[in-house]
């Protein structure tokens, strides 16, 4: 039995292996390991990708989302509204630029915050929005937008899982004020260690971004703000420029083995497979899935040799470290119910066609086996949604 896996780095490799290897000598042979030409040549590279007017290397996806927020002047009392059903990062960063995450429930279907709900958790002290664009497909980020004019809040997007993905003809990360992306080893366009970038389209937020990702200094020694060392390194800098001519290929595959999946999954009403609103284009970071039997099932993949994940078991405002927040079990619902029921499954971009029909077949049989016939997602609901 064929092992399908989450991930397979080994596998792509060699599509890229050689320009890799090239930019990395380059490196190497110019013994200049910070910032520098290849630096520049990505953040004009991802500029030219996003749309947007620039882009910032950092040095993490986490320090893109903190310096992002540094440069918004995010000061002690301010909430910045989010969501709980994300990665740890985007709260965590709101806390560490001396803020406070105040949290909004998701819609049940796209995993994303849901925009009706954000109106309600606005206050005098609110100074920003930040949407997450979880999976890869974006947030509705019209609704936010007009929220945020409306209150005069800045929009930053967690764009971490959304390099590629596109809202309208717009791409992630130039459709809020700046977004903020990561470069992960498993994100679509991952590095060999750790990356991240802001975009924005405005040019004294972006002058910002870069003074503070470099101890706030103006001149050498000289320093204007506090800032911090939040440097993407050369080495990484080259081996993404290397990889970036292959992101639209890969993004492609995704969206074509989330179609395979939709399809075969259509016929299993008690799996709930994920809705891509009509505006967006997702980049399928995840392809994740409802049901009831989320443990059973991961186990049956499991025996299967087919890998699965669960993105995210524990919502933000029920973590031990945000207690101090005030939250309680059921203020999310959607989220909460979410964080039970939902898997990840593997959809990168190096799956055969037989793996995701073998994955999804697996599925299937595991659900027609264990669950009365007709039976729906959620138990007892009438037809899809
Ligand atoms: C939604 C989200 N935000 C932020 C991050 C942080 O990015 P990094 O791991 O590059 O620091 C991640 C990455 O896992 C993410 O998925």
């Amino acid at each position: 039995m064929k092992p399908v896996s989450m991930l397979d780095l080994k596998a792509e490799f060699p599509l890229f292996e050689k320009a890799v290897r090239v930019a990395m000598d380059e490196v190497l042979e110019s013994q200049h390991f910070i910032g520098g030409s290849h630096v520049a040549a990505l953040e004009e590279k991802f500029a030219n990708l996003t749309g947007a007017k620039h882009a910032v290397a950092i040095g993490s996806g986490t320090d893109a989302i903190l310096v992002a927020l540094m440069a918004t002047d995010i000061s002690p009392g301010d909430e910045v509204i989010t969501t709980p059903f994300t990665f740890f990062a985007t709260a965590g960063c709101i806390h560490r630029a001396g803020g406070k995450p105040v949290f909004v429930d998701i819609e049940s279907d796209t995993f994303n915050i849901d925009p009706a709900k954000i109106e309600a958790a606005i206050t005098s002290k609110t100074k920003a929005i930040m949407p997450v664009h979880l999976f890869g497909q974006c947030a509705d980020m019209d609704a936010i937008k007009n929220l945020a004019v409306k209150a005069n809040l800045v929009v930053i997007e967690d764009a971490a899982q959304a390099v590629g993905a596109m809202y309208n003809s717009q791409a992630a990360g130039a459709l809020g004020h700046a977004g903020c992306f990561s470069f992960y080893p498993t994100k679509n366009l991952g590095g060999f260690g750790e990356g991240g970038m802001v975009t924005t389209n405005d040019d004294d937020f972006a002058t910002k971004v870069r003074q503070l990702r470099n101890h706030g200094q103006t001149d050498q020694y000289h320093h204007t703000m506090i800032g911090g060392n939040f440097r993407l390194n050369t080495m990484q800098a080259a081996i993404l420029s290397a990889k970036l001519p292959h992101l639209a290929a890969f993004n492609m595959r995704r969206n074509e083995i989330a179609q395979q999946y939709n399809e075969i999954l259509a016929a299993t009403p008690s799996i709930r497979t994920p809705r891509i609103a009509d505006h967006c284009q997702s980049c399928f970071h995840q392809y994740s899935i409802l049901t009831d039997q989320r443990d059973a099932l991961r186990e049956h993949l499991n025996s299967q040799s087919i890998g699965s994940g669960i993105y995210y078991p524990v919502p933000l405002h029920l973590q031990p470290c945000f207690e101090f927040l005030g939250y309680e079990a059921g203020d999310f619902p959607v989220s909460e119910e979410t964080a039970k029921r939902i898997l990840s499954l593997p959809v990168h971009p190096m799956l055969t066609d037989a793996d995701v029909k073998r994955v999804a077949s697996c599925i299937v049989q595991h659900q027609s086996e264990t669950i009365p016939a007709g039976a729906t997602y959620p138990a007892g609901a009438t037809g899809r949604s």
